[in-house]
């Protein structure tokens, strides 16, 4: 009897012993609040990877635990519709297997706004006139909104040279930034984060986005300053070229025709001629000429006083070209060709 009584007993324990070992809990229960959505996760019991369990989570109110999920073989469980942001709430879970049940793995007391994280914002970079604009838009939530829970929302935004270290970081509250002071043709990286619960928490970085930064349609001052003096050489040394231009060329026709004005006869003397018996032999011709006028007078004589006082004018103004014939040789040839006309005319 007392042996039937202790195999009883043993076997009774080993089927307790088995019933509590059969359902093992879930493994890294883990809670997830993503943009105010909310997720209970879990890793299947160990040593159990060839077993397919069932699982069921609830959700504790105010009131009582109520399920959400039950017997499903999913390894998660999304509460986001059976809780709301501000309320206080525990989660648990257990593993079912064939009608038997594990214990309850619990989740501490929690709020929604005070564990849900933000995602990051969505970024897009366009540039023009030198200048980089940041246009932010806010994540989507789960539910609700972002700026009803989180009154003071602002954003961080990061930005950087392409390929350098060193980051610069702006707070703004308006979702379309301007990036001031950056230079022309640089590459620019920039990422944004949301600052929520009055700038205690940070949301994911947005993924690096990059642009080119335009160059500037503002003229740098200095390069005016050598536009204006690089233009003012240049007129400057153009009217320079153009006035010596014009003396040269003045000059070089002044040598090639030294005096235009000489007669034909005369040049033909001059270059037989060397210059000192030049001069004499023009008084020479000059006195010539007055002989000439002097036969002029004889043949007036007879007619009337008048055509004789003109001739006589005529004699003078020949002796005077005569004289200066130098300088007035052309001038001089027509007094005389004017004189032979005169002449003429008298003898008629
Ligand atoms: C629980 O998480 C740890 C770390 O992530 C991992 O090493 C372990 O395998 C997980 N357990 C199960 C049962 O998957
Ligand atoms: C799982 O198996 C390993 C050896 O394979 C053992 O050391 C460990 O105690 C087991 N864990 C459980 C919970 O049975
Ligand atoms: C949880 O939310 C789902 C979807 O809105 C709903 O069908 C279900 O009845 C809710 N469960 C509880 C316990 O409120
Ligand atoms: C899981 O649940 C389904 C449906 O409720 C059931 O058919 C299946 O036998 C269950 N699996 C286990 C291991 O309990
Ligand atoms: C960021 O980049 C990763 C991998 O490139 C991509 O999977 C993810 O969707 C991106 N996130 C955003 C917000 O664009």
């Amino acid at each position: 009897m007392k042996t039937v009584f202790s195999c009883l007993s043993v076997a009774a324990l080993f089927y307790i012993a088995v019933l509590t070992e059969s359902v093992p809990i879930p493994e890294n229960v883990t809670m997830t609040s993503l943009d105010m959505g909310l997720v209970l996760e879990w890793d299947p019991p160990q040593n159990t990877t060839n077993q397919l369990f069932n699982y069921t989570a609830e959700v504790k109110t105010w009131r009582d635990y109520e399920p959400v999920c039950v017997g499903s073989s999913s390894l998660r469980c999304d509460f986001t519709n059976n809780v709301t942001t501000f309320g206080l709430y525990h989660l648990r879970v257990r593993t079912e297997l064939h009608g038997e049940t594990s214990d309850w793995v619990e989740t501490g007391e929690f709020a929604v706004d005070k564990i849900t994280e933000i995602s990051a914002p969505r970024v897009e970079l366009s540039s023009r006139k030198g200048q980089t604009e940041v246009d932010i838009t806010d994540p989507p939530m789960r539910s609700r909104n972002l700026r009803d829970v989180f009154t003071p929302v602002s954003y961080l935004i990061r930005f950087w040279k392409e390929g350098e270290a060193k980051k610069e970081e702006l707070i703004r509250e308006q979702n379309r930034v301007m990036l001031l002071d950056l230079e022309p043709l640089v590459n620019y990286c920039v990422e944004v984060a949301v600052l929520y619960s009055y700038n205690k928490k940070t949301s994911q970085f947005s993924n690096m986005t990059c642009v080119t930064n335009s160059p500037s349609s503002e003229v740098e001052p200095w390069l005016i300053a050598v536009v204006l003096l690089v233009s003012f050489l240049v007129v400057l040394v153009t009217v320079v070229l153009i006035f010596l231009a014009v003396w040269y060329s003045y000059e070089g026709c002044k040598m090639i025709f030294p005096n235009p004005k000489l007669p034909d006869n005369l040049k033909q003397f001059l270059s037989q001629q060397s210059q000192s018996p030049i001069l004499s032999a023009m008084q020479e011709s000059t006195q010539l000429k007055e002989h000439f006028h002097e036969l002029r007078i004889f043949h007036t004589e007879p007619d009337t006083q008048q055509k004789d006082g003109s001739a006589v004018h005529t004699g003078t103004d020949e002796c005077c070209t005569g004289a200066d014939v130098t300088q007035r040789g052309e001038e001089k040839s027509e007094t005389a060709s004017t004189t032979s006309e005169e002449q003429h005319l008298l003898a008629e």
